[in-house]
């Protein structure tokens, strides 16, 4: 394996022109230094300056403070002095044919970051080749069909639905009754605005590849995101992901010996994968793809919540607390004061927790202007790139060299694809619905800025 092949293995699900952020890189992080210099600078230089200047620095350091924590804070006053630190309130439920009318179906090749072996198609193509459907569930509940086709040759025929709304913060909830799973299938849902990435942040609430079983939240940022030292262990019940291999910088030798956390969401972190993002990990085994179908599916939670400095995921499979399952089958109750409000006070610990906003290594407006995505890939840069090592009996079976006459993984991912093996026929969603809460305004609580951190 080249070191190139290495440090992309893990990229996620970027998108757009992945060039033009390394072309605009190198201006970000000046303008990002830039408002961070001061702070940073001004204090290690103390002792040489005069008393008078210490008077002025302290006064610049109170006003940078106070300037830091209503940029960065993400606590943004909304109308009449009002914050959103409330209860839930739902936005929006996507249920049934209603489900669409939220989506936007993007078609065309999969992004240049991507490179899924597959072509979106429109609604309309999509729904006349019954690859969107509504279906029947248990109890005749409607359930969202999405799915893919193979075509004479080439890339399949998939869907990839792009979320009308945009949101800076949220309680997301996707209630997914079987999921896209196998070898060479890469499904997700998640958050991103494509034409800004990644200055306003990825997060990928549920992202299978290769048949994975372990469920997994990412965050994919620009610089200065960095969870080290900022989420207590007992925060959450997973782990971050551990990462060993990483290839050394001058050497391009993969390094075995070191094995680190990857907590930092900047898609160029040094000793982590290139767009690996921060990583969290799930306890169990079993709260993706096989073994959530087998039990009927699962529950999907992720809450974004810049102004309690947080974002939080849960999977729920098959046991779904009380409060979150009232809530869901209430959504679409027409007697407001007859919905039950999510309350994830009540629901145990998430398994992933990340630190955003003031006091924290990650400043909250990594995170903007974000959008669902809803979509179904294969091969690409991400299950491709991992096919050999993920489903080495048929890599074998349909071993692909590239022009030097090595294995090529990716090739040898899309010739299994392009076979359009009966296990595809399991490639798809049945979703029962997608439902979006966002606390209420209230008046901002007093909250002091803790001068001794600056
Ligand atoms: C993704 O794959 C394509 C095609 O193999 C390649 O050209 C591109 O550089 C890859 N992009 C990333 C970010 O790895
Ligand atoms: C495909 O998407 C483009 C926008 O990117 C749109 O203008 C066009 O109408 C779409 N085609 C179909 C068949 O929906
Ligand atoms: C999943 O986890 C259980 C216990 O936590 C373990 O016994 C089992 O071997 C694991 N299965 C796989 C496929 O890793
Ligand atoms: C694929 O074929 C090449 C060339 O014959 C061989 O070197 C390689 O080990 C094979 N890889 C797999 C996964 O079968």
């Amino acid at each position: 394996m080249t070191h190139h092949q290495q440090s992309q293995e893990d990229s996620s699900l970027i998108d757009k022109d992945v060039g033009k952020y390394y072309d605009n890189i190198q201006q970000l992080e000046l303008a990002t230094d830039a408002s961070s210099l001061p702070v940073s600078a001004i204090w290690p230089k103390r002792t040489l300056i005069s008393r008078i200047g210490i008077v002025i620095v302290i006064i610049l350091s109170i006003f940078l403070a106070l300037h830091l924590r209503a940029t960065h804070d993400g606590r943004e006053v909304e109308q009449g002095g009002l914050v959103p630190t409330g209860p839930y309130r739902l936005l929006e439920a996507h249920e049934g044919r209603d489900f669409f009318s939220y989506y936007d179906f993007y078609n065309g090749s999969d992004s240049l970051g991507s490179a899924g072996f597959n072509t979106y198609v429109s609604q309309s193509k999509a729904e006349e080749m019954r690859i969107v459907d509504i279906v029947t569930g248990d109890n005749n509940e409607e359930l969202v069909y999405l799915s893919s086709a193979p075509t004479k040759v080439g890339p399949r025929d998939s869907i990839r639905l792009e979320g009308k709304r945009r949101f800076e913060r949220g309680l997301f909830i996707l209630d997914v009754r079987h999921m896209p799973d196998g070898c060479g299938v890469w499904p997700a849902f998640w958050l991103t605005d494509e034409d800004a990435w990644p200055w306003n942040g990825e997060i990928d609430v549920l992202e299978g590849v290769n048949g994975q079983t372990t469920a997994k939240t990412a965050l994919h940022t620009s610089n200065e995101c960095d969870m080290y030292a900022h989420v207590a262990p007992y925060a959450k019940t997973g782990d971050w992901e551990w990462i060993t291999g990483i290839p050394n910088t001058f050497t391009g030798e993969p390094d075995l010996r070191s094995n680190k956390p990857a907590d930092n969401c900047w898609i160029m972190a040094q000793h982590q994968w290139e767009n690996e993002g921060c990583t969290a990990v799930h306890d169990r085994n079993d709260t993706l793809g096989a073994p959530v179908n087998a039990a009927g599916g699962g529950i999907y939670v992720l809450e974004w919540d810049p102004q309690n400095h947080y974002i939080k995921s849960w999977v729920f499979s098959p046991e779904i607390p009380q409060n979150l399952f009232d809530a869901m089958r209430t959504a679409k109750v027409k007697d407001t004061s007859q919905r039950v409000m999510p309350d994830p006070s009540l629901w145990g610990l998430p398994y992933a927790y990340f630190a955003i906003g003031y006091t924290t290594g990650c400043s909250a407006d990594h995170f903007k202007n974000m959008h669902l995505v809803l979509n179904l890939a294969f091969c690409g840069n991400v299950s491709g790139n991992r096919f050999s090592r993920e489903c080495p009996v048929l890599a074998e079976k349909f071993n692909r060299t590239n022009d030097n006459g090595a294995h090529d993984p990716v090739l040898t991912c899309n010739a299994y694809i392009e076979s359009n093996p009966k296990e595809l026929e399991d490639a798809h969603w049945k979703i029962k619905g997608v439902y979006v809460y966002e606390r209420m305004l209230e008046a901002p609580k007093e909250e002091k800025v803790d001068y001794a951190q600056i």
